[in-house]
């Protein structure tokens, strides 16, 4: 550790005059955080030109920085770009705001709770499924982030209300979503901005009549959205109509294209890995066959699958950087940093630490099996979700909506990987793999449910597989 209180972490190699980094970060930012810890270790430098952040990197420095987010490190100030889609909620506020709230934003995503969305998530996928026809190609990136839109507006709207405004629902949000920019000032009276503004207006006269309708018939339902209208905030008061709209924008947009990329890269890896894809669909066939309706157990079951999603959250993390802003003067390794200095982790270089994960570089869902329980050789190895007090409130939901699309998919059809390079695609709401894709060929109704219980389903006019017996003859 360097004892040096006055000066800043060393800066990495390569930065251009007036723009630093930046050009280079933006085209392929682990290439500079990579080097950056290649020259100088676990705290390093990044210069953007009009700021400079620091880099931590490894779990000890991790710890720290989610450890020391809300007292000597800001979050709200550091996603401030957020903050002109969202308003201040929930992450994007500031703490003491985010500490009233907490009780409401974590209410929908208890242990119990959580099994309420089994159905929701089952059925989305299966629609999609369906949908997809006896075989064909895709882009699987493309298809996961239209089956996550699907379960997020339905979880968080309800069924029947996310599909009556659905199309024109999420045409809105991706004008939201196209105005992010952590750079121009967020007020500037550009088209991107105008148009943001436009459609944060319209989905709020889109979502207000429901909340208010929730409030009146409060016991009608049991879901997502109920409980954030029935829920009280630490000080005892209710989330207003206009707190809930921004709250389920901001859940829309921390949930959606992150379980996608991941969802998406947890499937191409596995096709990548055909013998551990064995073990999985020897999984599937023994706990999931076709027609099971998923619950805590069937999920409890698919222990390959689950660490085949940890792999790849820890090889292609979603949220491969995560920033902090500090509060006033911070001492770290032996630096003092000044107020409002950016600070950066890497779960793409931590995760890849040879000291906590053996052959790092390899696919090995394995190390996450209890024999060898890699990520808990220290509680800030692995960070794809964050860590401490805003840890991903949506992390069970993730993981299940994970497993269950892996399940489906591999239960129904067999999978062919077309893309041999597929590149990481960073941006400012997930890492994605792109081009990504897949041949796709449904399996016989046959070798789906068996001779028998086809004959069986077909005599009882069963339309789902009737349909499936049909197409199958067609060929
Ligand atoms: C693979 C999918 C996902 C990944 C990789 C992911 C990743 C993360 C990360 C890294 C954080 C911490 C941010 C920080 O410390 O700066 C976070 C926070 C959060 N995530 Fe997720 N997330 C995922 C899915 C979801 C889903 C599905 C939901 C909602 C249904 C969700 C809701 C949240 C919320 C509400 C927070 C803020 C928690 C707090 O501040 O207390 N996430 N997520």
């Amino acid at each position: 550790m360097t004892l040096n209180s006055s000066a800043l972490p060393p800066m990495v190699s390569g930065a251009l005059p007036v723009l630093g980094h930046a050009v280079e970060f933006n085209k392929d930012r682990h290439r500079v955080l990579w080097r950056g810890y290649k020259e100088h270790g676990s705290i390093f430098m990044v210069d953007f030109g009009i700021s400079k952040t620091v880099v931590l990197v490894g779990p000890e420095y991790n710890k720290a920085f989610f450890e020391d987010t809300d007292t000597k490190l800001s979050l709200d100030k550091a996603y401030v770009f957020l903050k002109s889609l969202f308003g201040e909620v929930g992450l994007t506020a500031p703490v003491e705001i985010y500490n009233n709230q907490r009780p409401v934003l974590y209410e929908p995503f208890g242990r119990q709770k959580m099994l309420r969305y089994t159905n929701i998530i089952q059925q989305t996928v299966q629609e999609w499924l369906d949908g997809l026809g006896k075989e064909g190609e895709m882009d699987i990136t493309e298809e996961m982030s239209n089956v996550t839109q699907h379960v997020a507006g339905r979880t968080f709207l309800g069924k029947e209300f996310y599909d009556s405004v659905g199309e024109e629902f999420w045409k809105e949000y991706e004008t939201l979503g196209k105005a992010l920019d952590p750079i121009l000032p967020p007020n500037l009276p550009i088209p991107k901005f105008i148009k943001r503004d436009i459609a944060k207006k319209k989905m709020y006269n889109t979502l207000a009549p429901i909340i208010k309708e929730r409030r009146n018939k409060s016991k009608k339902y049991d879901d997502f959205l109920q409980d954030l209208v029935d829920k009280p905030m630490a000080d005892g008061t209710f989330m207003d109509d206009d707190a809930i709209v921004k709250l389920i924008l901001a859940l829309m947009f921390a949930g959606h294209e992150t379980t996608a990329g991941q969802g998406a890269w947890s499937i191409i890896q596995l096709l990548q890995n055909p013998d551990y894809l064995l073990q999985v669909k020897e999984e599937i066939a023994n706990h999931v066959p076709y027609g099971i309706t998923f619950d805590s157990n069937s999920l409890a079951n698919l222990e390959k699958i689950l660490w085949a999603v940890e792999e790849t959250s820890r090889i292609y993390p979603a949220a491969d950087i995560l920033i902090r802003m500090t509060n006033e003067e911070y001492q770290i390794g032996g630096y003092t940093l000044p107020k409002d200095m950016p600070i950066m982790t890497s779960a793409m270089v931590s995760h890849f630490l040879p000291e906590f994960f053996e052959n790092p570089h390899t696919y090995d869902p394995t190390r996450f099996g209890p024999e060898r329980n890699e990520k808990n050789q220290h509680r800030y190895s692995t960070i794809g979700f964050g860590g401490s007090t805003h840890k991903c409130a949506g992390m069970n939901f993730a993981y299940n909506e994970m497993i269950m699309i892996t399940a489906l998919l591999f239960q129904q059809f067999d999978l062919e990987l077309l893309t041999e390079d597929t590149k990481i695609v960073t941006g400012l709401g997930a890492c994605k793999p792109c081009p990504a894709y897949i041949r796709y060929k449904r399996k016989p109704a046959e070798e789906l449910v068996g001779q028998e219980t086809l004959k069986e389903a077909i005599a009882g006019a069963c339309p789902h597989l009737t349909k499936l017996a049909k197409e199958d003859k067609q060929n």
